[in-house]
């Protein structure tokens, strides 16, 4: 459709069509028999069916068939036949569950994320999505918060910005029309992974120079690289909830960052505002996110309900609706819907590309790259194939590995690691036992219950556990070598899964305790969506691998990297802590007037645990050894039109070849505001053969140079400077410069 004709439609709508745009609803309910918004499903929506067949926007249905099915529905009782848009959580794919979006991160490869973001794009295109909930970039410090898990960047802004930018422009192409190319949505803004000691949906407060400085970044990124949509978050920023936050918004999004496409609110958002005690009525949080400027309403009755009559009471607020709904048309047309209602949905099509035999085989060696080998004692890893290998533990057997939003996969289908082993192990080498549950069931039927889910029932469980432990110790003392799958239950992490204990299961533990006595080698194989507290466990253990929530190739995966026919090169995007007491923790902290370097009595720390991270930030074990040596600067005095070349040299001291991820890190010493102790702000993934020695080469530019002064300038102050440039953020080579 030409602009002209959009606006034609525009002028042709009556106010309740108008509205109905702005609104989105779960769209299952016009695939039941009974297609009744009042008495089915949704009712507590307090929607009326004409409401129901003027909506704009459907969440979460997917399948070229079901789509076609509910857009046919909604456009034979739709008087001007306008499209619905289908939008969906694909966070971590659609059939083919990737690993989650923090595993991701790990892979230090743009390469790797755009890979992932064109094959989820391309199968959700196929079945019917026109835009995706994704990418999620909310900074991440606090390992409690659930949804670390979902976070792209982890807790470092420049990671936050290069990926979503990657994801964006992948999603997107150069038109929406194109197969695989659907709307991108950023989330959440804002700020909502700085969450008041990381519970879900809690209070954030920062200073305005924290939030541009660290939060913002990854947000901006992405809308600068166009994406079509932001979604808001849940929690309060500096007291005022970000849905209804008119700074956020109209000054910082819309004048600021020129964002021109549509603010969806997040799930029921609009009506939370009541509770937070900002909207006094369902009619005020209307008026409150109309006037903040958000265009879609998810999942609540207030605008359907509300927007028409504060419409007839201002002109100013109609003008609004008018540029909202606008907004809605325009993508819609973008995408091609007026023409093509069904999108790019083609059931053809998903009969061959989705799960596709090629597709599957480069997913799992995306796969392999976001693997972070934790602890490889005396090279206990890669695996002797040759060896007696005693497979435990919960997820040695155990398909649920991809994670807790891959709702669309079918996880009965993955491979469990077992299986996997056994096709490259002889029989007689391979034993396995479960050990232990991945909870108890009290803890289990917690989560069940929470999730409206039937719960379990075993009066045997103590009886049972002691059996499972007994025969796992049988089968490692027949062994040489102990192999255990362990980690969190997949509905541990993700939304509204904050954890105030975020290390293993106790019955896991003491799994590993019991093992442990036998004093065989024992690699532990880690499934998790958050950085976990190890100390505990990490002694009694030779190798760790952390593999997250890898996904449908997961297994296949990890036996590859276990077995040493790929060697492990992912490196952490977030701080492990010590342990709980320690969160937040984040390498880019600030120094205080008395850091914990020194020996002394009244220092910054705790008395009980070391100051620094369990594992930090950038680190990664490889099979291959890597040596840094002979930095060098091209210059050590820069003029601010000048750049330095910063060189140095990278060895493998080792029969393996592999990746290695070079980082470059730079503090400003003294600033008119206080500095982090170290940025990150270039990384390189570099392919090393055996024993290959490499110059690596960084620029440092000005950019890289500017922070948020004293008086919230972006700009760079003169003086000296640090360069430091490793394999993680603690293991460093580094160097002096000044800015003059
Ligand atoms: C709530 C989550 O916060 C958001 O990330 C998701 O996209 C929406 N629900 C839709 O399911």
């Amino acid at each position: 459709m030409k602009e002209k004709e959009i606006k034609n439609l525009l002028n042709k709508m009556t106010l309740e069509e108008k509205i109905g745009q702005m609104v989105q609803v779960a769209g299952d309910i016009f695939l039941t028999d009974d297609i009744n918004v009042e008495t089915g499903p949704l009712k507590n929506l307090e929607l009326s069916n004409e409401q129901l067949y003027q909506v704009g926007s459907i969440l979460n249905v997917m399948g070229a068939e079901r789509v076609k099915k509910v857009q046919d529905e909604y456009l034979s009782k739709s008087r001007l036949k306008i499209p619905l848009l289908f939008m969906d959580d694909v966070i971590n794919g659609y059939k083919i569950a990737f690993p989650i979006p923090i595993a991701q991160g790990c892979s230090w490869s743009i390469d790797v994320i755009k890979k992932i973001a064109e094959i989820s794009a391309m199968e959700s295109n196929i079945a019917g999505a026109n835009v995706n909930f994704s990418p999620m970039v909310d900074l991440s410090r606090d390992a409690r918060w659930g949804r670390v898990m979902e976070s792209i960047g982890g807790e470092d802004p420049y990671l936050g910005q290069v990926y979503g930018k990657a994801i964006v422009e992948t999603y997107q192409g150069k038109d929406l029309k194109k197969l695989g190319n659907v709307a991108s949505t950023v989330k959440h803004i804002a700020a909502y992974g700085a969450a008041e000691a990381g519970r879900d949906y809690n209070t954030v407060d920062m200073s305005e120079r924290e939030f541009r400085q660290y939060y913002l970044p990854a947000y901006k990124a992405a809308i600068e690289a166009n994406a079509e949509m932001v979604m808001t978050s849940f929690n309060i920023l500096n007291g005022i909830p970000a849905t209804i936050n008119r700074w956020l918004i109209q000054d910082l999004l819309r004048k600021e960052l020129g964002f021109k496409g549509i603010v969806i609110s997040d799930y029921g958002a609009i009506e939370e505002t009541i509770i937070h005690g900002i909207s006094e009525d369902e009619k005020h949080a209307a008026l409150n996110a109309i006037n903040a400027g958000v265009d879609i309403d998810m999942m609540s009755r207030i605008y359907a309900n509300y927007l028409k009559d504060l419409c007839l009471e201002s002109k100013e607020i109609e003008e609004k609706v008018n540029e909202s709904v606008l907004r809605i048309l325009n993508l819609k047309n973008k995408l091609g819907l007026f023409e093509n209602p069904y999108g790019n949905s083609n059931i053809e099509k998903e009969k061959t590309y989705i799960m596709s035999k090629e597709n599957l085989e480069e997913t799992k060696k995306l796969v392999e790259e976001t693997f972070v080998l934790l602890k490889n004692k005396d090279n206990i890893l890669p695996l002797n194939a040759n060896k007696k290998i005693a497979l435990i533990g919960p997820y040695a057997d155990n398909t649920a590995i991809t994670g807790s939003w891959s709702m669309f996969s079918d996880r009965k289908k993955n491979t469990t690691i077992l299986e996997a082993l056994k096709r490259k192990v002889k029989d007689e080498n391979l034993l396995y036992s479960k050990g232990t549950e991945i909870l108890r069931i009290e803890e289990i039927n917690r989560i069940l219950k929470a999730d409206g889910l039937q719960t379990l029932e075993n009066k045997n469980e103590k009886e049972e556990e002691k059996q499972m432990l007994q025969q796992a110790k049988n089968i490692a003392k027949e062994s040489d070598i102990i192999l255990l799958a362990l980690g969190e239950h997949y509905r541990q992490s993700g939304e509204a899964c904050s954890r105030s204990n975020i290390g293993l299961p106790k019955n896991q533990i003491k799994l590993i305790e019991e093992l442990h006595k036998l004093g065989k080698p024992i690699i532990m194989i880690l499934f998790n969506g958050r950085p976990l507290e190890l100390s505990s466990v990490e002694r009694k253990l030779d190798g760790i691998l952390e593999v997250w929530f890898p996904g449908t190739m997961g297994a296949e995966a990890i036996i590859d990297v276990l077995l040493g026919n790929t060697n492990p090169s992912g490196k952490l995007t977030m701080s492990f802590p010590q342990n709980v007491g320690q969160c937040p923790i984040y390498y880019n902290h600030y120094n205080t007037g008395r850091p914990h370097n020194y020996e002394g009595r009244y220092l910054s720390r705790y008395q009980d645990i070391p100051t620094k991270s369990f594992y930090p930030f950038g680190y990664g074990l490889s099979y291959s050894k890597f040596e840094y040596r002979n930095l060098k600067l091209d210059k050590t005095k820069i003029k601010e039109d000048e750049k330095i070349k910063v060189s140095f040299e990278v060895e493998n001291k080792s029969d393996y070849e592999g990746y290695e991820i070079v980082q470059m890190y730079i503090k400003d010493l003294f600033g008119s505001v206080v500095r982090p102790v170290k940025e990150l702000k270039d990384f390189k993934k570099i392919y090393f053969k055996k024993h290959e020695i490499k110059k690596i080469d960084f620029e440092i530019t000005l950019d890289m140079l500017k922070f948020w002064n004293e008086k919230l300038n972006f700009q760079a102050e003169k003086g000296e400077f640090k360069v430091y440039v490793g394999g993680n953020s603690t293991e460093v080579l580094e160097e002096k410069f000044v800015l003059e």
